[in-house]
């Protein structure tokens, strides 16, 4: 028997950075994302002959196999022994995954395959051990427990996390078109689990939580009231809120290269001469992200084709 599952990215405008606990990731400050739909992973999970689970890549059509390193794959079956536990099941598996997108593309795969990961063995397991299935709201729990972003995927299009609280919350915008302008696709040096630990030590964590929840109260209210540009300049704010932790940490790191900036500042510069433009955000990570309203299709076409030329260009609209 086979159960498979999958689940999409998110990319967050107030960002997880920072933890109160690093067991269960429970985060400093409150976040807000909007989920990717169209990057998904998909994960498949069967009964093993096998003496321990296994993680292999899934091979299905239209997908890129997913490449895990070794701590990458053990930190994923640790993930599957988290949920064998919840359920006190002693069963191994053979669990397989793939991605819709190109790995390291700058989009956080990890949110989309901790919760497609969560959500393939909660449904394997609570069938095998005849269990009600589990609600939406414990699968995002068990899943926060792995990687604290991929709750986050479990709620759409817009999603709220704070706490262990997560939820959907109704915004306008409900369709966006989403761009990663791939300035770099290595794999990062330090993972957004290790940023988390070292942002700590920067002088700018003391009020960490407090600006980043003011700014999402007023990122929640410019959204409601459909200000773009003021939507724009506070996402753009909380970029260089989480890039300044990074910088001022006791020993400074950073993922912004001179080709980010050159793309941010250029998307700054067509704001500055349309007094519109697409909302920029980045992860821990050199990428860029831009996000547009629906009515800005042409512009998005615009500013891939000048892109297109040296970057690659990931979107999630035809
Ligand atoms: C910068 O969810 O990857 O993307 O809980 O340690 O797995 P762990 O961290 P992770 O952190 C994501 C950080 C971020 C911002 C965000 O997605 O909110």
């Amino acid at each position: 028997m086979k159960w498979s599952a999958s689940a999409p990215a998110n990319i967050a405008l107030i960002k997880y950075m920072g933890k109160l606990d690093g067991n269960k990731n429970l985060p400093l400050n409150a976040s807000l994302s909007y989920t990717l739909d169209h990057c998904r992973t998909f994960v498949e999970v069967e009964i093993s002959a096998g003496d321990s689970d296994i993680w292999q890549p899934l091979n299905i059509k239209n997908s890129y196999p997913m490449q895990l390193s070794e701590t990458g794959k053990l930190r994923f079956l640790k993930h599957l022994k988290l949920l064998k536990d919840h359920f006190v099941c002693n069963i191994n598996f053979l669990i397989k995954s793939a991605n819709n997108f190109p790995a390291d593309c700058g989009l956080a795969s990890s949110a989309s395959s901790y919760a497609a990961l969560t959500k393939a063995a909660c449904l394997a397991i609570a069938e095998i051990k005849q269990l009600p299935a589990l609600s939406t709201v414990e699968m995002a729990g068990l899943s926060q427990l792995g990687s604290g972003s991929s709750c986050r995927s479990f709620y759409e299009p817009w999603c709220i996390w704070h706490e262990n609280t997560v939820k959907q919350i109704e915004l306008p915008f409900q369709k966006l078109l989403h761009q990663v302008i791939v300035i770099n696709n290595e794999k990062k040096l330090i993972s957004s689990s290790e940023a988390h630990k070292l942002v700590q030590s920067s002088a700018l964590y003391l009020h960490r939580k407090e600006r980043s929840e003011q700014r999402l109260e007023e990122l929640l209210l410019a959204l409601v009231n459909k200000h773009w540009k003021q939507s724009y300049i506070l996402c753009w704010q909380e970029v260089w809120d989480m890039h300044s932790l990074f910088e001022t940490s006791a020993k400074p790191f950073g993922y912004m290269t001179d080709l980010s900036l050159k793309v941010i500042n250029s998307i700054r510069n067509l704001w500055e001469k349309h007094d519109d433009g697409p909302i920029v955000t980045m992860d821990a990570g050199p990428n860029v992200h831009l996000l547009y309203r629906e009515d800005q299709r042409a512009l998005a076409d615009t500013i891939q084709e000048l892109m297109k030329s040296e970057f690659a260009v990931i979107k999630n609209y035809e």
